[in-house]
């Protein structure tokens, strides 16, 4: 079957390693894909989000399956016309992927679901949201409800920076997003991500990441898209996933189906897990970037059947299987990242470096120029490394880290330590 991956970064570059290994996959095509993956796909220049440009491409190159890799297509319901045209998809509906796009919505279907969350407020005026900030007290979190690039969240730890979230939200800074805003509890513990692969009835876990927010080690300084991922997670042990899957997940995924908006693609559920017992931070209608990363390092090819038999509502005969092992990711960013940054530096030493089932260097942001690679993005690179220890993937991965030759790049050197403390 022919495939075609739509998206750009890491996250489209594991996917598509993944899929190119399993003998179903013909021609493999990743629209529009960066430098990183020509050993592995054919990449299109066209716009993810253009649903009319995708599909003339599906129809030129005789397409069977195409996967959705990030949440701007989805949102603008690229898979719904795509499945209108008879084209088998992996990726939620638009109106599904609401889960990621309205986080209001997400706490409405808690709600309705009973799913274990943090208490909210939701709002559309800023006497009101500060008057409930003022009634509840700090920390408390202030929430853009739209998508908002990962940024529209303020965790407040004191009354007045929550007040001056509000008032940031309303006065605009994050566009349409921060036109209503949602107003939560402050839940402690730690956080893991739980990945589900969802049929609109039937669910199988594909994996449990931990990501590493912050731009420097030891969790300090700005946020980021995520410095780096580990999987499995130890904190989300086999009873706190059971937990998840049936007071979350699987009441999430009934809700939607009563809606008449049932969710088929990856559900990445953000976790607060405190004393054995995870609550919703969020969803994601796609995965994780870079959790994706360390997921297909350790599923490999049956991540494709895994895609194929959610596309095709087969969830409930599906299963996978899992080596006992660890994957790393590192993700190596422009110096600057989150703020600003220089593009267009070049990339040494990558064609020196393993490219196996337990080392890769999946690309994030790159371009070829004049027979060199360069740094096009934020988050450039991603080394990422499979060992039967998370220890071991660990000093794989930065093993390769040590031989790309990079000046203008850095990255986290504490990739995995609250699993290895
Ligand atoms: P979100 O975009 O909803 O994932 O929020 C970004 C980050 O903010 C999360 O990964 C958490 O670290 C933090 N966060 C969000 N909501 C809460 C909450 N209710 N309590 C504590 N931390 C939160
Ligand atoms: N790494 C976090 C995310 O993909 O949302």
């Amino acid at each position: 079957m022919n495939i075609l991956i739509l998206g750009s970064g890491g996250r489209e570059h594991a996917l598509a390693w993944a899929v190119a290994q399993n003998p179903k996959c013909d021609q493999l095509i990743v629209a529009p894909g960066n430098a990183g993956m020509a050993a592995v796909a054919q990449c299109a220049a066209i716009d993810p989000c253009d649903a009319d440009a995708v599909l003339d491409l599906v129809q030129a190159e005789s397409i069977g399956f195409v996967i959705v890799g990030p949440e701007a297509p989805l949102a603008a319901g690229v898979a719904d016309r795509l499945r209108d045209a008879g084209v088998l998809t992996f990726g939620p509906s638009a109106a599904a992927a609401e889960l990621e796009a309205s986080k209001s919505f997400t706490k409405a279907i808690c709600d309705a679901a009973g799913a274990p969350t943090a208490a909210y407020g939701h709002f559309t005026d800023a006497d009101a949201a500060k008057a409930y900030v003022r009634q509840q007290g700090a920390p408390i979190v202030v929430k853009a409800d739209g998508l908002a690039a990962g940024k529209g969240v303020i965790v407040a730890m004191t009354e007045a920076e929550a007040l001056a979230a509000i008032d940031d939200m309303f006065g605009g800074e994050f566009g349409a997003a921060g036109a209503e805003v949602v107003i939560e509890e402050f839940m402690d513990g730690e956080e893991a991500s739980f990945f589900v692969l969802c049929d609109g009835a039937d669910v199988l876990a594909v994996g449990t990441a931990q990501d590493h927010k912050r731009v420097g080690d030891g969790d300090t300084g700005p946020n980021t898209g995520g410095m780096g991922a580990y999987s499995p997670a130890p904190v989300l042990t086999d009873a706190v996933a059971a937990l998840a899957m049936d007071q979350i997940v699987k009441p999430t995924v009934a809700e939607m189906a009563k809606r008449g908006t049932p969710y088929q693609g990856v559900l990445y559920a953000g976790l607060m897990i405190k004393d054995g017992q995870p609550r919703l931070v969020e969803y994601n209608v796609r995965f994780g970037d870079p959790e994706c990363q360390v997921l297909m390092m350790r599923l490999g090819a049956q991540a494709l059947d895994a895609m194929v038999a959610c596309a095709e509502g087969r969830l409930a005969d599906m299963a996978v299987t899992w080596a006992d092992d660890h994957a790393v990711t590192v993700v190596l960013a422009a110096r600057g990242y989150p703020g600003a940054y220089d593009k267009g530096s070049v990339i040494n030493g990558l064609d020196d470096l393993p490219a196996d089932s337990k080392n890769m260097v999946f690309h994030a942001g790159t371009a070829a120029r004049d027979g060199h690679i360069v740094a096009t993005g934020g988050r450039v690179l991603n080394v990422t490394a499979r060992g039967n220890s998370l220890a071991e993937a660990q000093k794989r991965a930065y093993a390769m880290v040590d031989q790309i030759d990079w000046p203008d790049g850095f990255c986290r050197r504490d990739i995995g330590w609250r699993a290895l403390d």
